[in-house]
């Protein structure tokens, strides 16, 4: 019987995968960070040693994409030697390992959908530390599953679709960057991938269907939280370039991920994007309000 380990539990993904093995009734265990650090090869060895899982889904990473460019030794430690670390106790276990990459190791010179075979070229240590987690984990244990997403929004946690709605009550106007292209992600709808996917080996790509700018987001969820009546006080959203707002680290610019392996895999397609936003902003706005938070 399968019994799954979430690793990084408490942050936005492990929250949505907690979530929904619990509306599955499925056996697990979620750690969050103090009480499982994945860069730490004798606690982990000792926690999956004994037999007890089937399966870790590793949530854990160090996703700050900015403080990344400054902290390169922590977000390495949690980025590549965490998930180098899930591989060796993975093949030594026969447990099945269930990893989470990002967009961002593409470097965004790309025309068309990015492709699971398509070479990495990171343009920032973030995306480095990511690229270099996913090959530690595939050269030592390639039945391991690697799952590639991209601007992922969910609850609890700090993301762009949270962040424009706290600015959309607050501000008149915004400036939203509007040359960046990519898909954004429901983490609901990843939890859910992640779940069928959950005997799968290699690389696959999980976003929702279409892509979007930051600023073309940023129009859609004013025009749907108004729908939904949050309290939303943005009258103009104006789209503005890369170079107006500078970032410690450097984005991709085109960064969409084709979902075609994936969508052979599962038998289905992602849900578009403007559903799955629409889902979180009526999920998240009942989860904010029983959890008295703004
Ligand atoms: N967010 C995005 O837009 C995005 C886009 C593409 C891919 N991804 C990938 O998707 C996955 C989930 O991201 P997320 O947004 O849910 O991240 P998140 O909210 O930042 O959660 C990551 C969790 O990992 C924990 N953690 C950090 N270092 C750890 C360690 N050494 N051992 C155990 N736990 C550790 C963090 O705990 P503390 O908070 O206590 O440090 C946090 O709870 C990551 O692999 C990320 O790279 C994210």
């Amino acid at each position: 019987m399968i019994k799954i380990l979430i690793c990084g539990a408490s942050g936005m993904l492990g929250s949505h995968v907690q979530r929904l093995l619990l509306e599955k009734a499925a056996p697990f265990v979620a750690l969050n960070a103090n009480q499982m650090d994945i860069t730490d090869l004798n606690a982990l060895s000792d926690c999956i040693d004994d037999g007890k899982f089937t399966h870790v889904i590793n949530c854990a990473a160090y996703t700050q994409v900015d403080k990344a460019e400054t902290e390169i030794e922590e977000s390495a430690l949690a980025n590549a030697v965490g998930p180098y670390h899930l591989g060796v106790v993975g093949k030594r276990h026969g447990v099945k390992i269930i990893h989470f990459s990002t967009d961002y190791v593409f470097n965004g010179e790309a025309t068309s959908p990015y492709c699971e075979e398509d070479p990495c070229s990171p343009v920032n240590a973030y995306g480095m530390t990511k690229w270099s987690g996913e090959v530690k984990l595939l050269n030592e244990y390639p039945k391991a599953c690697v799952i590639r997403t991209s601007w992922l929004f969910g609850f609890p946690g700090k993301n762009f679709v949270s962040t424009m709605l706290k600015l959309m009550q607050e501000r008149d106007q915004l400036r939203v960057v509007a040359d960046q292209v990519g898909r954004p992600t429901y983490c609901q709808d990843l939890a859910q991938a992640a779940i069928d996917l959950i005997d799968a080996e290699g690389i696959f790509h999980f976003a929702n269907t279409g892509q979007t700018s930051w600023h073309q987001l940023a129009v859609e969820i004013n025009r749907q939280a108004r729908e939904l009546n949050y309290p939303i006080k943005t009258e103009s959203i104006t789209p503005i370039s890369t170079d107006e707002y500078p970032t410690p680290a450097k984005r991709p610019l085109y960064s969409t991920l084709s979902t075609e392996k994936i969508e052979r895999y599962l038998g289905y397609a992602p849900q578009p994007w403007q559903e799955a936003l629409r889902d979180y902003l009526v999920h998240a706005h009942d989860y904010y309000s029983s959890h008295q938070k703004v």
